[in-house]
């Protein structure tokens, strides 16, 4: 790979890149939205400073929003190993899922199946679980394990069929952070003739992503998780996107990925997606000749790495104390805490920390059957605490003192 060495990982020169880090919060609210670094609130600034006009027109603004959209497309593709004709850009990923969902549920009917999962953010269930009610379509739902809070392999094989026509699952859970095993459901889905749509918004920031290797048809992200604006993208064979049919207006384009884009896109924020993605392409260091695509793996490799050793320490440290109830224990896990503390609700705990200027999140996160099968949905779910790359130390020592002082 270009003679990167992935274990070159500064945390502390990464968090010099984040302006909003120097105001004295731990960010322990990374699965929530991660923070911008300077280089790409510069990028969208310097987009709006040198003009933009709308797409497709003879005079260099409008020139420059279409280069602007034609690189991020490309970016994307470096970012989650897709190929630039098949990035479709969105304002986020549940409104992407939802237009997706009613473009593909136009070919189902009664007698065809569908397959989500209980592990699954809600914006990887609803829409597909909505769009299959209409199309009378049957839902069939993959559980989750307890205490692992994963996947079960067998179950999957039982549930997809040759009448299942889409399988949804997450690559990550955004609640717990398991990490099931895509690759052998999209396995088990393709086998049946389903296609398999990989929710990709929580995996994305913490680890090396491949999406053919995952055997994903569709890969979804939201840049904003991983430290862009708020712009998701939907990551599809070109191929695949050309025999589909959405709701298009009549002059909008008749092919590429331009079909599924409604209306004009935020060309500023674009720019920002493609700083961001050259952004996480140098977490690691310099890596002279190496492609961006290359700096990407190496880079998220050893974010990967640096999130997990901080999350060895935040686990321990929770789970040692009396007072705290974790959740999840699958193998495969990116680095987010989900707990409760006796006595207290997690508004109270969320409360406590902030009061110590540590950000978390607390609820069920969207993970609305999840938060069901841990039954926490009545009582207003858990906290959360999830580090993403810029995190160090001090974030997870201070965020172990605070939850301790809850014991005493
Ligand atoms: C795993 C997961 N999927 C989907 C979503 C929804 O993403 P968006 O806000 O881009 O619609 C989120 C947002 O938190 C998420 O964490």
């Amino acid at each position: 790979m270009g003679g990167l060495n992935a274990k070159i990982f500064d945390v502390g020169r990464v968090r010099a890149a984040y302006p909003a880090l120097a105001d004295g919060h731990a960010y322990l609210d990374g699965a929530a939205g991660a923070q911008l670094p300077a280089s790409v609130i510069d990028a969208i600034a310097g987009a709006y400073r040198a003009g933009l006009g709308n797409s497709g027109g003879a005079f260099p603004a409008s020139r420059r929003s279409d280069e602007i959209t034609a690189e991020c497309r490309r970016a994307v593709a470096d970012l989650t190993g897709g190929q630039p004709e098949g990035i479709i850009l969105g304002p986020n990923m549940t409104t992407l899922t939802y237009r997706l969902a009613r473009t593909l549920a136009g070919r189902w009917g009664p007698g065809d199946e569908i397959v989500v999962t209980r592990l699954d953010h809600d914006a990887n269930v609803r829409p597909w679980v909505q769009a299959a009610e209409r199309a009378g379509a049957t839902v069939r739902w993959a559980d989750v394990q307890l205490p692992e809070g994963d996947l079960a392999l067998p179950q999957l094989a039982e549930l997809i069929c040759d009448r299942t026509r889409l399988v949804a699952v997450s690559a990550a859970s955004n609640l717990i952070g398991t990490r099931p095993d895509v690759a052998g459901i999209t396995a088990l889905a393709h086998r049946a003739g389903a296609l398999a749509y990989v929710d990709g918004v929580h995996a994305t920031p913490h680890v090396p992503v491949k999406a053919g290797a995952l055997g994903a048809d569709f890969y979804v992200t939201s840049a904003y998780k991983w430290s862009g604006p708020h712009v998701g993208a939907v990551v599809a064979d070109p191929a695949l996107l050309e025999r589909l049919d959405p709701d298009k207006l009549a002059p909008a384009p008749g092919s590429g990925p331009g079909r599924f884009e409604r209306g004009t896109l935020p060309f500023a924020d674009l720019a920002g997606v493609t700083a961001a993605v050259d952004h996480l392409a140098s977490l690691a260091g310099p890596a002279p000749g190496a492609s961006r695509r290359e700096r990407v793996l190496a880079s998220m490799t050893a974010a990967e790495a640096h999130e997990q050793e901080l999350f060895r320490v935040l686990l321990g440290g929770l789970d040692a104390m009396e007072h705290v109830t974790t959740y999840g224990k699958a193998a495969r896990r990116t680095a987010t805490a989900y707990f409760n503390v006796t006595g207290r609700t997690p508004l109270q705990v969320a409360e406590h920390l902030a009061c110590r200027k540590i950000n978390v999140w607390h609820g069920d996160n969207y993970a609305w059957e999840l938060a069901g099968v841990l039954g926490l949905r009545e009582s207003g779910g858990g906290v959360r605490a999830g580090l993403v790359h810029y995190n160090d130390r001090s974030d997870v020592d201070r965020l172990l003192e605070a939850v301790g002082e809850l014991g005493a």
